[in-house]
């Protein structure tokens, strides 16, 4: 089947944040700026979850969710499938969404004052959550090496105070598109052994990710079962984060109880949209949208690699994985207010600024390329544009 990734779709006063929240935030105008900061994309969702919303629409009584046994028969479809993952029913909890997971787990499983580790730069709202919680957040830098990102344990090691009682894994990692090898995988279930930490994988960029590179579930790497918790979802995949829903998955039952007692203190229950338009996602037809999907971001990749990488001084950094491109500045030899002012003021486009990431972001700017070819080409011609002087 031929989806029509192209095709416009004016999400300008459609209560979107990406749309209609950048002058707010970024000073960048609503009318004739382009957004390329918020993670979700331009593209209607797939056939599947538009005739299930069909469904519930026919119906039109929107009640209360119940009997999920078909909704965690599609999660378990589409993990061993996707991921050669088997997932046990009684594994998966529905959260509102990863950030909302994060901060669950965060109070789940450390006390006030303890350390969570973060490999930065890192998605910006995990930091968040964890000081919010009163947590401390340890930021082990990432090193860049031959324009990727690599772990570094010895440092990492040397970091370690004792306090620390979590470390968060972003897999693929949210900026820079690291797809991380097993080797890697293994390094970090060891740091989290050796330093007694519960890790969390999220895992939300799972099915995003380019060919030649093969995603590993943080699941499938053997001894850290007992300290594991997974964390999914169909909302970045499909475009659906509006509907606030993801998995934590977590095998080891006494950590699972612990989990159930927060989830239920919070009394935290499911929204019955997220979780119809994820079984109606979790299909062979889903998967054949997210494949045609990932050949047309891979494209999009292309033309925003050539466009940046042709600036002199700016330098997009090669990812395996998700449509958020990692745009480094510092060769331009202007300082952050520069760049970004030319970004937002002259481009008129609005980006995520990279010290939101935490240590290491500081010259970067990330773009999300998401969107209809003709806007990301018109994108990349203000981004030219913009930095006229220096071609
Ligand atoms: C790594 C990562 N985790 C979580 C989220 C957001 O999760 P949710 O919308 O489910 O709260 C994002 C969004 O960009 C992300 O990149």
């Amino acid at each position: 089947m031929e989806y029509d990734f192209d095709r416009m779709i004016d999400r300008r006063g459609t209560h979107s944040a990406k749309w209609d929240k950048m002058e707010d935030v970024y000073g960048v105008p609503n009318e004739d700026g382009i957004p390329m900061w918020v993670a979700d994309m331009d593209f209607h969702a797939a056939p599947p979850i538009q005739r299930a919303l069909d469904e519930m629409r026919r119906i039109g009584v929107y009640g209360y969710y119940g009997d999920d046994e078909s909704y965690l028969a599609a999660i378990q479809w589409w993990m061993r499938h996707r991921h050669g993952w088997r997932v046990e029913a009684e594994s998966i909890f529905t959260t509102h969404g990863l950030v909302n997971g994060t901060a669950m787990c965060v109070e789940s499983f450390t006390a006030p004052g303890d350390g969570v580790v973060l490999m930065t730069p890192v998605y910006h709202a995990f930091a968040r959550v964890i000081r919010a919680a009163g947590r401390e957040v340890v930021e082990c830098e990432l090193s860049l090496n031959d324009g990727r990102y690599e772990m570094d344990f010895d440092a990492w090691d040397a970091q370690m105070t004792g306090r620390e009682r979590m470390v968060i894994l972003c897999s693929p990692h949210n900026p820079g598109g690291r797809v991380w090898t097993r080797a890697e995988l293994e390094g970090v279930a060891a740091f989290a052994k050796r330093h007694d930490l519960i890790l969390v994988s999220d895992e939300i960029h799972h099915d995003l990710v380019y060919g030649g590179a093969t995603h590993t579930p943080m699941s499938l790497i053997e001894g850290v079962e007992d300290r594991l918790v997974m964390m999914t979802a169909t909302t970045k995949t499909f475009n659906i984060a509006g509907t606030h829903s993801g998995n934590v998955i977590i095998a080891d039952p006494d950590m699972r109880n612990t989990f159930a007692a927060r989830m239920a203190g919070l009394g935290i229950s499911p929204n019955s949209f997220g979780l119809v338009m994820a079984e109606a996602a979790y299909t062979p037809e889903g998967a054949a949208w997210v494949d045609a999907l990932v050949t047309y971001l891979d494209g999009n990749r292309d033309i925003l690699d050539a466009a940046l990488n042709s600036i002199p001084g700016v330098k997009s950094m090669k990812m395996d994985a998700t449509y958020l491109g990692w745009v480094d500045f510092s060769g331009t030899g202007m300082t952050p207010e520069e760049f970004t002012r030319r970004v937002e003021k002259d481009a008129r486009i609005a980006v995520n600024h990279g010290p939101t990431f935490g240590k290491g972001g500081e010259m970067f700017l990330r773009f999300n390329f998401a969107t209809q070819r003709p806007i990301l080409i018109d994108a990349m011609q203000r981004m030219r544009a913009a930095f006229h002087d220096l071609q």
